[in-house]
């Protein structure tokens, strides 16, 4: 009966409170497994029921997600042995993806083999490779660079990028730009936007103009600002135009921008056009009539019907944040920078939520970490709008109800 007691308990806190009294009593030690974990690999010897195995196996890997150096507890090729033959899928990638954690070589060429079989599920595929990719294994570099001619992976692909530094990159993710969907520029521009170096490649596609300026999000642009790389600010600032005018001009910008949202205006203005620039600017973060991402507040039930406070929250976001949306930024050993929400913290990891993903760092691989006053929502979000972009962009979001899009024009030319 024990077990199952256990079983219930939460098993991510089991282990992280263990982990704490284990890394206080023996510093000096190289990292291995929490003693706890013993019991859970007994119950996954004895336990025949999937209910219980799946329980187990998402707990411990939950818990042990995104750390690395870790080693396998004793028993646990027993425990792979029989599960990798479940007839349960999720058991199966599950127990796969923690003896990758665990080092195990045969597991990660199975994973491996995974990521590259196109006719595998895609998610499967996309799992896969993001295990791989927190798991980092010597070879996984030429692989990353081979599924970005992926589609059903490409995304994934273009995210793992980001974990290297490598002079390769840019040119390799800037090649096929013009090809990519909304969403997978999003992560490329992600993944350029983290390094300076990848950041100068970027700009000088955007003054060849093989990459359109409006592409690059607020949000990447003060990601870059963030370098304090004065060369790369000015460049940045050529290309893409300020992002922080003093406050005169934004009380000037305001009076503008009123203007723009005047009752009348909005009679004439096109929603379905103001609900496409949403989802090119806002969607990422934001759900709004049950669509879009969760970053930021699901902006439903906002005040979204006063445009007078869309127009001030949008053109001075950081003036007021709340607590809980306050950004964090990390600058990795290797010079990686990641600023987003923390999602989950343990004494050996952190979760940042970012604009495009989850990033879950080792805490041994983060060299500084600052807590910004900055709103996650970015600045500048209006500044490449037009007037009449402005209004029915007010339109779409203070309206009742959902529009259908506006078709495609480049439906055509795909
Ligand atoms: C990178 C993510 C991100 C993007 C892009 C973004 N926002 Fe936000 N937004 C946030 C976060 C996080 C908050 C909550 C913190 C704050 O108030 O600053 C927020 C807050 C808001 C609020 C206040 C909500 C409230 O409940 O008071 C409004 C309104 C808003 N956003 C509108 C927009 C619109 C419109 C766009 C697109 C033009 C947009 N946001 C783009 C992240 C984002």
């Amino acid at each position: 009966m024990k077990m199952y007691v256990l079983v219930f308990l939460p098993l991510a806190s089991i282990l992280a409170s263990n982990d704490r009294v284990e890394s206080k009593k023996d510093r000096a030690l190289p990292r291995t497994q929490a003693p706890t974990i013993q019991p859970l690999v007994r119950i996954l010897v004895e336990s025949n029921e999937a209910a219980v195995q799946l329980d187990v196996l998402c707990g411990m890997y939950e818990a042990l997600q995104g750390r690395r150096g870790l080693r396998a507890p004793e028993g646990w090729s027993e425990v792979y042995r029989k599960l990798a033959a479940s007839q349960n899928a999720e058991i199966q990638e599950k127990v796969l993806q923690l003896s990758v954690l665990f080092g195990d070589p045969q597991a990660l060429a199975a994973l491996r083999r995974t990521a590259e079989d196109v006719r595998a599920d895609p998610s499967a595929r996309r799992n896969a490779l993001q295990t791989l990719v927190e798991k980092r294994p010597d070879d996984l570099l030429p692989l990353l660079r081979k599924l970005l001619d992926d589609r059903a992976v490409r995304s994934s692909a273009l995210r793992g990028l980001a974990v290297y530094s490598d002079p390769q990159t840019p040119a390799l993710i800037l090649e096929q730009y013009g090809k990519y969907t909304d969403a997978e520029k999003i992560d490329a521009l992600a993944t350029l936007a983290s390094r300076p170096n990848y950041a100068l490649a970027l700009l000088e596609a955007m003054e060849r103009g093989r990459v359109p300026r409006r592409d690059l999000s607020a949000f990447a642009v003060r990601q870059l600002l963030a370098f304090n790389d004065k060369k790369l600010s000015e460049r940045l600032t050529n290309v893409w135009g300020s992002i922080r005018p003093p406050s005169a001009e934004k009380t000037k910008a305001l009076a503008n921008y009123r203007k723009a949202v005047l009752p009348d205006a909005i009679k004439k203005a096109d929603r379905k056009h103001g609900r496409l620039l949403f989802s090119r600017t806002c969607a990422s973060c934001h759900t709004l009539f049950g669509e879009g991402g969760k970053i930021g507040p699901d902006l439903t039930g906002s005040q979204r019907a006063n445009p007078e406070y869309l127009l001030t929250k949008l053109l001075d976001p950081s003036a007021v944040v709340a607590r809980d949306y306050q950004m964090t930024v990390v600058t990795t050993k290797s010079g990686r920078v990641v600023s987003g929400l923390v999602k989950e913290e343990s004494d050996k990891t952190l979760a940042l939520q970012t604009q495009n993903e989850i990033v879950r760092l080792d805490k041994t691989d983060i060299e500084d970490r600052q807590k910004s006053q900055q709103s996650m929502m970015p600045d500048g979000l209006l500044t490449p709008l037009s007037a009449s972009e402005l209004r029915d962009l007010i339109a779409y979001l203070s309206g009742s109800g959902q529009v259908p899009l506006p078709p495609a024009p480049s439906d055509k030319d795909k």
